[in-house]
């Protein structure tokens, strides 16, 4: 059998630390790597395979379209475009959509929407205001949007026009906001900065403020969107509602999709302002269709609630008995489990080697991202082995 890893090393450039497995296959919320062995995933690609594995009703779609119409120009009409989009809006408060292929790209594309607006209607207005903690992307501008050093400082100079502020903190939201502040954007819930959750008022003062001043509140629900938190979006818990919202990640259960969606007020581009060659293609929109239709019509944001609570209560108990939990916070299935030390690097590896994948989300904290069709059963089998390896450590 040929050295993948090895090989790898030889012809990827030095991107990731990957943990050292070679996953082949995959089946709901199960994965196997080379050698046969099986892994339950609670990383399910990274808040990504929101119907699990190879779903038959997102692979049948896929199937099916990749016979039929795999991409066409943007230039034509194509049919599972228009219906992701219907189905994207009757089910969300925005009017209009706008395809891409990943999250950093929707991010981009609600930046130059919010830009546009202010061009049209707040004199010029381009800044946007972000949070500390917060993760928006790759690309340059989002790096610039992304409120952390570590990722910003490689690639000075950043395109100007983004402020960071403290998070959870709607003041600091009201300090920078200037005539030229023509959006807020942030995450419902922050994933990669730990899985941090908003204060009780903070989205609806951060909305009241924005509606006060004239300018759009952009919500990044690229990973708290299509049910991961329990609801289809997680501004429904928080009885708000964004002006836009991008989207990726879980929309198309595993097939590179983004998105951002508008209100009429705020869809202000006109044709030629912005495109994607791909974005929008046939065959991810039908992955896309296919993954919300079974969300919403088996109530896969309510399993995630539920099942998502049954994990949560979970934790609760490790932490009542291992005292170095420092903390067990979620929404959904978005959920972190925080230590006094580092060791969440050692736990990864630990839960690998008893056939759990878990995602180090931070060097003290471990994040849980399953499927959202999980059950009780694979919760359990999940906390069986973190109490397993959690006793090994706690000697
Ligand atoms: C909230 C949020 N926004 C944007 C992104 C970037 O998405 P992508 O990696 O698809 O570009 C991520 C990825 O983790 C994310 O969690």
């Amino acid at each position: 059998m040929r050295n993948w890893q090895e090989l790898e090393h030889k012809y990827f450039m030095n991107t990731v630390e990957r943990v050292p497995v070679t996953l082949v296959k995959g089946q709901g919320a199960r994965v196997w790597d080379e050698n046969g062995r099986e892994y339950l995933d609670f990383v399910g690609g990274w808040a990504v395979n929101s119907l699990g594995h190879c779903h038959p009703v997102v692979t049948d779609a896929v199937v099916e379209q990749a016979r039929t119409l795999i991409q066409t120009s943007n230039q034509f009409y194509t049919i599972p475009q228009v219906r992701l989009a219907e189905i994207l809006v009757q089910n969300s408060c925005l009017d209009k959509v706008f395809f891409c292929n990943s999250g950093t790209e929707a991010n981009e594309g609600a930046v130059k929407l919010a830009r546009r607006y202010g061009q049209r209607y707040l004199g010029g207005a381009y800044e946007i205001i972000t949070a500390m903690g917060s993760f928006h992307g790759r690309t340059l501008a989002m790096v610039a949007a992304t409120a952390q050093t570590k990722l910003q400082k490689p690639y000075a100079p950043l395109p100007t026009g983004f402020k960071n502020v403290e998070y959870n903190n709607v003041e600091a939201i009201k300090a920078a906001t200037t005539k030229q502040t023509c959006a807020v954007m942030l995450e419902p819930v922050q994933g990669e900065g730990g899985v941090n959750i908003p204060g009780d008022n903070y989205l609806a003062e951060v909305r009241a403020w924005c509606d006060q001043k004239g300018i759009l509140f952009i919500l990044d629900e690229i990973q708290t969107g299509a049910g991961r938190t329990g609801t289809l979006f997680a501004y429904e818990q928080y009885d708000i509602e964004p002006d836009i919202m991008t989207l990726a990640k879980g929309l198309a259960s595993g097939i590179s999709i983004g998105a951002f969606l508008a209100k009429d007020k705020a869809s202000v581009f006109t044709p030629g302002e912005h495109g994607s060659t791909f974005g929008g293609n046939p065959l991810a929109c039908a992955a896309g269709y296919a993954t919300i239709k079974f969300i919403v019509d088996n109530d896969i944001a309510g399993n995630a609630m539920r099942v998502g609570q049954y994990l949560v209560t979970g934790l609760e108990g490790l932490k009542q008995k291992f005292r170095f939990i420092t903390d067990v916070r979620g929404c959904g299935l978005l959920v972190a489990l925080e230590f006094g030390s580092d060791i969440a690097g050692s736990l990864v590896t630990a839960c690998l080697d008893k056939g759990l994948l878990v995602n180090r989300v931070k060097p003290n904290a471990l994040r849980f991202m399953p499927p959202l069709i999980i059950g009780r059963d694979e919760v359990d089998e999940a906390t069986g082995i973190l109490d397993g390896v959690l006793s090994g450590i706690a000697g």
